[in-house]
């Protein structure tokens, strides 16, 4: 059975509902996944919102009961930056405080209870640094042990920019690579675990010392260890063990450089730092022969005896499998066991039920996040069921003390859906709450808004493409359309809510979006996303061309003279691909955010590991190889209208690889315009810079299949 997600008042909204407009999509509530409350009564999550009078973000904190379905506002507000449910009670919070009187730049530690009529915190430790990412466990004592991350110094004391001494030169010297990434440049300090503990009796608890570095133990590094790791690193890269007592974290191999390695491993250290960190699946551990590779996710069973988590086996290959783990930890020993490891299939988020039989993983399937269970002791051929199914993606999870998990998730249709599921059955699936049935901005979505199909391409592979709808669509009337070829290569495009590719959004404008998941899209077996190597511009490009011949043929309701393409990252560099040849014709406008327009651009890039295997060696190995799928070298082909967009801090495809592409195409004589942003990187975040990205993108692709009668001209600088 499907989950069932028409809740009864939403006929009632959907009539008569405007279409959803960059502002709306923009302003909407952003919730975050739930944390639920030791007894699974309660859950809380924070919900970012927009005001376009104002121009002003502002958070609250929201109480969900998970019984009911109600949703109350909680009795704390957004300087409650973060929190754990941990205390005398069921409804007891430990909470990071952002400010701090007395130390510029350091945070405070509260406790509360939330259940408490008149809400009274007590401030119970102060910070010296801006640290984030609180994670706490009750010891036998009846203290509390908890961590914390920040930016720490060389010699491991924590860092804060509001108090150091500022340099009085802004250069920067590097001997090694790896100078920045993503849009951060390395600096002296490094991200850092760090370990505190509160104590006292009758409830008084205080902060004893200062919080210690947990990482600093770690010596003869080539390149330093940090955790978690930016950007994107989050507190899943870390864990305290329930009993308090030790830390697992995750860092990228220390003995290996770090920009052609992707290797990492899992560290195990006293919470109180007497000992140094020891790599439990590092070299000359108990690890499987092959298991060389990234290490993610892991988490502590419920006794504190065993680690799970993920690993890959490649060690310079950041698409390949992650295959699950589970440690036994003794001491500095570890014995490691393989849990379906023949499972073709990528775990990420990993919690184990309380009883230690069982592991439940999120790992996806076809373009969606899934809920799936397997025993920690798994053999190897275990096929493990899932439980969640391809209407939502899973984006995180808890479970609760009656066996059932928590999820929140996502899709195309709703911002954030929370519900609860059990591993046995969907009979008792039931939806607490989903932002399209409660948020007025996305009253006029539905599921009923996206579908897909399968086709077979030339390796008689089936690839499926997702297929987003304008509104009051109807197959009577003929449509413009968009092909949208995703990002990665290495990342599926599915049915999931995105503030930055909202693909609903795209078909608010008037356009049939199809988004097809083209070979090298992870999520439909290893051997799929592996044949992506030396193949950038094959068989990627000709599923392209596959999906779109078929929209042509096949699919009356679009209009072939009115049809756009545009794509990000790898997207970017596909649609920078298909100008110089056949399929670029069929489009009456393309765009590229972020894109490659030279494979030599590669190398002004940190993350040398991802072009030297997707080529299947260096550039130097083989130039010619390079080549082959260098959008550059076709470029006197180039001739359809073209928008190029390019931020300044995109660290990931250098500013410069944007910038030829728009030199190239005013040389050429090809209509084609160019927006940057010089404080965004590879994705555009803020919310008033994202409108302006929204707006001239719809309005190009618009002006070019003839929905709107101009071009943007205010705030366009003329030379
Ligand atoms: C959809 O159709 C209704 C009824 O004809 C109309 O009022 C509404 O404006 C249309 N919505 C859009 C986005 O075109
Ligand atoms: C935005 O702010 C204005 C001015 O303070 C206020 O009148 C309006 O109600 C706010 N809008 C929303 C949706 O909260
Ligand atoms: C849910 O909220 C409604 C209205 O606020 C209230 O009448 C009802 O009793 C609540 N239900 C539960 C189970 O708390
Ligand atoms: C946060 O800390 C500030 C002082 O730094 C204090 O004034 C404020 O009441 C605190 N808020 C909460 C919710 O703890
Ligand atoms: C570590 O280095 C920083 C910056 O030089 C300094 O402020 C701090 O006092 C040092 N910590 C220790 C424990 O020496
Ligand atoms: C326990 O609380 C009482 C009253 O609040 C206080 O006087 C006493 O010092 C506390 N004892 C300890 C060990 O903290
Ligand atoms: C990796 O990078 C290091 C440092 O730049 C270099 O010495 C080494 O040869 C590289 N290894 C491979 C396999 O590319
Ligand atoms: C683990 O190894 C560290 C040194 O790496 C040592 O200090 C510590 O005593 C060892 N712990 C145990 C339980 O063997
Ligand atoms: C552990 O819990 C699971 C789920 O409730 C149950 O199926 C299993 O039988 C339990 N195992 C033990 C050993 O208690
Ligand atoms: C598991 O996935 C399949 C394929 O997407 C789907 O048909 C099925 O409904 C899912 N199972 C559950 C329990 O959601
Ligand atoms: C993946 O490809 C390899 C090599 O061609 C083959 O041996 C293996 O059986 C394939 N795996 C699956 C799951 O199809
Ligand atoms: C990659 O290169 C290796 C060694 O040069 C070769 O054996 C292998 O077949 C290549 N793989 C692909 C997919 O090109």
């Amino acid at each position: 059975m499907a989950l069932k997600f028409a809740l009864a008042s939403a006929s009632v909204l959907l009539t008569g509902a405007h279409a959803m407009t960059v502002e709306d999509m923009l302003a909407a509530p952003r919730r975050s996944a739930a944390i639920v409350n030791p007894t699974g009564e309660w859950a809380a999550f924070s919900s970012s919102t927009y005001n376009w009078t104002t121009h002003k973000a502002s958070t609250t904190w929201q109480l969900l009961n998970v019984a009911s379905g109600n949703v109350t506002e909680a009795p704390f507000d957004s300087e409650v930056s973060e929190f754990v449910w941990i205390g005398p009670t069921d409804t007891s919070i430990l909470y990071i405080n952002g400010t701090n009187d007395n130390i510029p730049g350091g945070v405070t530690l509260y406790t509360a209870d939330v259940a408490d009529k008149e809400f009274s915190p007590t401030l119970v430790g102060s910070l010296n640094a801006p640290f984030t990412g609180l994670k706490a466990a009750k010891t036998e004592s009846g203290d509390i042990n908890f961590v914390v991350n920040t930016l720490a110094w060389w010699n491991g004391s924590a860092y804060n920019e509001e108090t150091a001494t500022k340099a009085r030169s802004s250069g920067q010297v590097f001997d090694s690579n790896w100078i920045r990434h993503w849009n951060v440049y390395m600096t002296e300090q490094r991200y850092a675990v760090f370990g505190g503990v509160l104590s006292g009796s009758n409830g008084s608890l205080s902060l004893q010392g200062e919080p210690k570095n947990l990482l600093h133990g770690i010596k003869d590094y080539l390149t330093r260890p940090e955790t978690p790791i930016v950007p994107g690193g989050d507190p899943g890269d870390y864990e305290i063990s329930p009993d308090g007592k030790k830390v697992a974290f995750l860092t990228k191999a220390p003995e290996l450089p770090k920009a052609n390695y992707t290797a990492g491993y899992i560290y195990v250290v006293p919470h109180d730092a007497s000992s140094a960190p020891v790599a439990i699946n590092g070299p000359g551990s108990s690890r499987p022969e092959a298991a060389k590779g990234a290490s993610i996710s892991p988490r502590w069973s419920p006794d504190s005896t065993k680690v799970a988590y993920a690993q890959q086996d490649g060690i310079s290959y950041e698409s390949d499998r992650y295959k699950l783990y589970v440690a036994s930890v003794d001491g500095n020993s570890s014995k490691i066991t393989p849990i379906a490891e023949n499972w073709d299939s990528s775990p990420s988020t990993i919690l184990w039920i309380s009883n230690g039989t069982d592991l439940w993983v999120i790992s996806e399937l076809h373009a969606a996040q899934r809920l799936w269970v397997v025993p920690a002791n798994a053999e190897a051929d275990f096929k493990p069921k899932n439980i969640t199914g391809p209407q939502t993606s899973v984006a995180d999870f808890a479970l609760l003390p009656s066996g059932q998990a928590l999820v929140s998730a996502s899709s195309s249709w709703t911002s954030r859906i929370f519900y609860t599921v059990s591993a046995a059955t969907t009979a008792d699936t039931k939806v607490l709450l989903s932002a399209h049935t409660v948020d007025p901005e996305l009253a006029s979505l539905g599921p009923e808004r996206t579908s897909n199909f399968w086709l077979p391409n030339e390796d008689g592979n089936l690839i499926q493409t997702f297929v987003y709808y304008p509104p009051n669509f109807t197959e009577e009337k003929q449509w413009p359309a968009i092909l949208i070829p995703h990002g990665g290569p290495q990342v599926a495009m599915g049915d999931v809510w995105s503030t930055r590719w909202n693909l609903q959004l795209w078909a608010e404008q008037g356009f049939v979006v199809f988004v097809p998941q083209f070979t090298g899209t992870p999520s439909y077996s290893q051997n799929f996303t592996d044949a992506i190597t030396n193949n950038w511009g094959g068989t990627p490009y000709r599923d392209l061309a596959m999906v779109w011949d078929h929209v042509e043929k096949n699919i009356s309701y679009v209009d072939n003279e009115r049809a756009a393409c545009a794509g990000a990252s790898f997207g970017g560099f596909m649609t920078n691909f298909i100008q110089g040849h056949d399929l670029g014709r069929k489009f009456k406008a393309l765009v590229t955010h972020d894109g490659k327009t030279t494979q030599e651009g590669s190398y002004a890039t940190e993350e040398l590991y991802f072009i030297q295997h997707d080529q299947n060696g260096t550039i130097w190995d083989d130039y010619e190889n390079y080549q082959t799928w260098n959008p550059v070298r076709d470029a006197k082909n180039w001739a359809t209208p073209h928008f190029i967009i390019h931020n300044d801090l995109d660290y990931r495809v250098v500013f410069a690889e944007g910038m030829s592409a728009f030199n190239i195409l005013q040389s050429l004589g090809v209509p084609s315009r160019f927006l940057h942003f010089p404080d965004e990187g590879h994705h555009v975040l803020n919310r008033e810079n994202s409108k302006v990205w929204h707006d001239h993108i719809f309005n190009w692709m618009r002006y070019w299949v003839g929905l709107d009668e101009e071009l943007i001209s205010e705030g366009v600088i003329h030379q």
